[in-house]
């Protein structure tokens, strides 16, 4: 028998991100290719926007997808997040060269107010939220805020980007294939002062750290190339990256919702506390899921450099959390 349908509203849809995420996840990459599925799809009520959201899901329609078992264009959350079983926040404003993401919360931190709201208001009680638009933990914090009736733990923001540009570094210096490291994470925020960490990383069982054996190359060649890699997309493109970002979406949706198979992934969650994390910042964390849920990996021993590299990344979140407070 066939599954019933879900609901999985997006926003920013026209945009580049939605253009390279709409067509994957009607096509079951990231829910499963049994899982039938109704998008519901948010534009700014802009002319423009609209008409381009109609020419998307015009596309959408000619790709036949037997799994696409219905399509809505909205420029209200209200509609847009009704009964919804899964939102993926992308709609927002992208940085341009020379900026830090920070600097976008003025300009994109309402748009969660109001979309935490909708949520609140109109969404399934179950509904698995991502946000993606930057700053994104920051974001996905306030939409939190902004949605006392549902449950926090429902509410995520996007670092499996960053764990993927981290784990195609490991790969390309150790000469292994991506798919054979395991146990890596990055904590914190989604900027340049994110911790790509793999002090735990294994491949094929074997210690990365070990393999590595060098500290230089981590501190000066690693972790900047990670964590300054959307700067360089910007200036190497003009544009923020797309088709990378889709894919972390469709990534860290897919992993919690059908599990990870006991792989360590990285999601930006409201803390509990873990790692003396203060609870709700929304942090970067190793997870693993299982059953529809995420659960931290507790008990990773720190050292002097990590404590300094998470007291950094989270004093960042703190400062912008403190900049919108008066807004939730
Ligand atoms: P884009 O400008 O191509 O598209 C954004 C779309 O969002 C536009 O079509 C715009 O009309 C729409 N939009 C704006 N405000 C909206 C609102 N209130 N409701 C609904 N739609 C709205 O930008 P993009 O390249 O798709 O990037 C989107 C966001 O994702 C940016 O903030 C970007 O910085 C961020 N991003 C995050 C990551 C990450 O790893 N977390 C990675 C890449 C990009
Ligand atoms: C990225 O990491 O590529 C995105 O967050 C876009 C950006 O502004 O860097």
């Amino acid at each position: 028998m066939s599954k019933k349908p879900v609901r999985v509203a997006v926003t920013g849809a026209a945009g580049q991100i939605g253009y390279a995420l709409l067509f994957r996840i009607a096509s079951g990459e990231m829910l499963g290719k049994d899982q039938p599925v109704i998008l519901q799809l948010l534009e700014i009520p802009d002319e423009k926007a609209q008409k381009a959201l109609k020419g998307v899901m015009m596309e959408l329609e000619d790709c036949a997808f037997p799994l696409l078992a219905g399509m809505e264009a909205h420029s209200d959350p209200m509609t847009a997040f009704k009964d919804t079983d899964y939102a993926l926040l992308v709609g927002s404003r992208p940085r341009g060269p020379g900026m830090e993401r920070a600097e976008l919360l003025a300009v994109n931190g309402a748009i969660f107010i109001a979309q935490g709201k909708a949520l609140n208001a109109v969404a399934s009680r179950n509904v698995k939220v991502l946000v993606v638009g930057n700053p994104a933990n920051t974001n996905a914090w306030i939409a939190m805020k902004s949605a006392p009736d549902l449950p926090r733990k429902n509410f995520t923001a996007m670092l499996r980007l960053d764990h993927n540009r981290a784990l195609s570094q490991i790969a390309a210096k150790t000469g292994k294939p991506v798919s054979s490291i395991e146990k890596l994470c990055v904590w914190g925020n989604h900027s340049p002062t994110m911790y790509a960490d793999y002090r735990f990383a294994t491949i094929e069982g074997q210690s990365v750290k070990e393999m590595i054996n060098d500290e230089t190359w981590n501190r000066e060649v690693f972790l900047p190339t990670v964590g300054k890699r959307g700067a360089a997309i910007i200036e190497a493109r003009g544009l923020s990256s797309a088709a990378s970002a889709a894919n972390a979406a469709i990534d860290h949706m897919r992993d919690w919702a059908l599990g990870s198979n006991g792989r360590w992934v990285t999601m930006g969650i409201p803390s509990d506390g873990w790692y003396d994390i203060p609870k709700d910042t929304m942090f970067g964390f190793p997870v693993v899921c299982e059953g529809g849920e995420y659960k931290v990996v507790e008990g990773l021993p720190m050292d002097d450099f990590s404590r300094e590299r998470i007291a950094i990344t989270l004093k960042e979140l703190l400062d912008e959390q403190a900049a919108v407070k008066h807004l939730v």
